[in-house]
C-alpha cells in the first residue's frame, strides 16, 4: 500500500491523487447493486467531479446527477449518459436552459413544480418532485448534514403532498441519508413505502437520493439490494440511487509538504495544504483526516499541530504524532480525500489550488490539472 502511494518527484504538492484500481473496485459494488436490484445508479457530481476519470466510470453507472446548471453541463459534456438535476430553487431561464441538457429535472416544492413543471415537461423532460420524508439517519455532523432536520429547506413537506398535481410528476425523490450504512438505506426505503404509498402509485420511478455509503466497510450491500427488490415488487416502479461519497470513499489521497516548523507552547508545522482552502470539510463537518503513518497526539514520540498558510487562525488540520521529528520538505499523505474535497477548494489568501492527478492501473501517475495564478486572478474580475 505505502509503495503504491509514492508520488513521482515531478508532481508538485499539494495534489489530490485518485487511485483508479480502488475506484474500479468501488464501481463494481455499484454495478452489483444495479444488476442485482435492477435499479439505476447515478454519480452525484457535487461529491466528486473529475472528468478525466469519467471514462472509467461510464460503464458502471447510468449517468450523473447535478446540483444545478454548471454541474449539469459538465455531466452532459464530460460523462454523457443520463443527466439528472435537482436544485432547491431555479429561475425560469435556468429551467429552460436545463431542458436542453438534462432529461430529468427535479423540483424542491409544490410551488416550484407549479411554476416550472410544464416548461420541463413540454420540453420532453421527466419531472421529479423532492419530498422531505421526515426520516433522519445522517451519521455525520448532526443537523448540519441532516436534510430532514427541523426547518430544513429541502423537499416538499408531507402535509402539502395532497395539493400536488401528481399527474405532472414522474419521479418521487427523497434524499435523507449522509454516510449511512445499510440499515439507513433500508430504513429509508421502508419508511417511504410505509408513509407515501398513495403517491408512489402515481409515479413511474422513485429516487432514493444519496448518502448510501455502499463502499464503506460495514455496509451490507445485500440488505440494500433486498430492500430495493421488495420495494420494486410492491410498487412496480423504477428505482434510482444517486450516491456521491459512497462511490469514491477511500479511493484517493491529498499529498502535502511540510514548509516550516514553528513553536508556540507546542510544536507546530505549516503545510502547503490547508484546511481552509483544500479540505474545508475538516472545519465544516468538522473532522480530522488520517495521515499515513501518523498517530493520535502523544501516541508516537513527536506531536505536532498541523496548519495551513492562510491568515485564518482556525486553519488547523489537527494534532498528529510521528515516529521521527518532521523536517521541512517532508511529505504527508492525507487519506480518503476524494469526496467533498477538491470540489470545495478555494483560493483564499491567493493560496494555490491543489492540483488533481490520477494513478492509473499500470501505476503511472498523470497530473490532470495545472492550476496557477490565473485561477486566482480570473475570479477577481478584470
Ligand atoms: C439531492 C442529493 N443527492 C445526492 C447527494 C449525494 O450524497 P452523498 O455524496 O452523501 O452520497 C446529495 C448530497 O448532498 C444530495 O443533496
Amino acid at each position: 500500500m505505502e509503495q503504491a502511494m509514492t508520488l513521482p518527484a515531478d508532481i508538485p504538492t499539494p495534489v489530490f491523487v485518485l487511485d483508479v484500481a480502488r475506484l474500479r473496485k468501488n464501481l463494481e459494488t455499484a454495478k452489483r447493486v444495479r444488476e442485482e436490484a435492477g435499479c439505476k445508479v447515478l454519480l452525484a457530481t457535487k461529491a466528486f467531479a473529475m472528468p478525466a476519470a469519467f471514462p472509467v466510470m461510464t460503464d458502471y453507472l447510468d449517468g450523473t446527477t447535478a446540483s444545478g446548471e454548471h454541474e449539469a453541463i459538465m455531466g452532459h459534456e464530460s460523462f454523457g449518459k443520463e443527466v439528472h438535476v435537482y436544485s432547491p430553487a431555479y429561475t425560469e431561464d435556468e429551467v429552460r436552459r436545463l431542458t436542453k441538457i438534462a432529461e430529468h429535472i427535479y423540483f424542491n416544492s409544490a410551488e416550484q413544480l407549479a411554476r416550472f413543471g410544464d416548461i420541463a415537461r413540454d420540453a420532453g423532460a421527466h419531472v421529479g418532485l423532492r419530498v422531505n420524508p421526515g426520516y433522519s439517519n445522517a451519521t455525520l455532523g448532526g443537523d448540519l448534514y441532516d436534510p430532514c432536520a427541523p426547518g430544513s429547506r429541502f423537499g416538499e413537506v408531507p402535509a402539502k403532498l395532497d395539493e400536488v398535481d401528481w399527474s405532472g410528476v414522474d419521479i418521487f425523490h427523497v434524499h435523507a441519508l449522509c454516510e449511512s450504512l445499510a440499515d439507513g438505506s433500508a430504513g429509508l426505503i421502508q419508511h417511504v413505502a410505509d408513509k407515501f404509498g398513495q403517491y408512489i402509485e402515481q409515479v413511474s420511478a422513485v429516487n432514493f437520493g444519496g448518502g448510501h455509503f455502499i463502499n464503506k466497510p460495514g455496509y451490507d450491500v445485500d440488505v440494500l439490494i433486498e430492500a430495493i427488490k421488495a420495494f420494486k415488487a410492491r410498487f412496480g416502479v423504477d428505482v434510482i440511487l444517486e450516491p456521491g461519497a459512497g462511490l469514491v470513499v477511500n479511493t484517493g489521497e491529498l499529498y502535502a509538504t511540510v514548509l516550516a516548523l514553528h513553536w508556540n507552547e507546542m510544536d507546530l508545522a505549516i503545510l502547503d495544504a490547508s484546511a481552509s482552502t483544500h479540505m474545508p470539510d475538516v472545519l465544516e463537518v468538522p473532522y480530522r483526516p488520517d495521515i499515513v503513518g501518523a498517530g493520535q497526539p502523544g501516541e508516537k514520540p513527536n506531536t505536532y499541530r498541523l496548519g495551513g498558510k492562510t491568515c485564518m487562525t482556525g486553519d488547523v488540520i489537527g494534532d498528529y504524532s510521528f515516529h521521527k521529528p518532521l523536517q521541512p520538505g517532508d511529505q504527508l499523505v492525507f487519506t480518503d480525500q476524494m469526496h467533498y474535497s477538491f470540489v470545495k477548494t478555494n483560493t483564499f489568501n491567493g493560496t494555490p489550488l491543489a492540483n488533481l492527478a490520477i494513478r492509473w492501473e499500470d501505476g503511472r501517475v498523470e497530473q490532470v490539472s495545472h492550476f496557477g495564478y490565473e485561477e486566482f486572478r480570473r475570479r477577481l474580475g478584470r
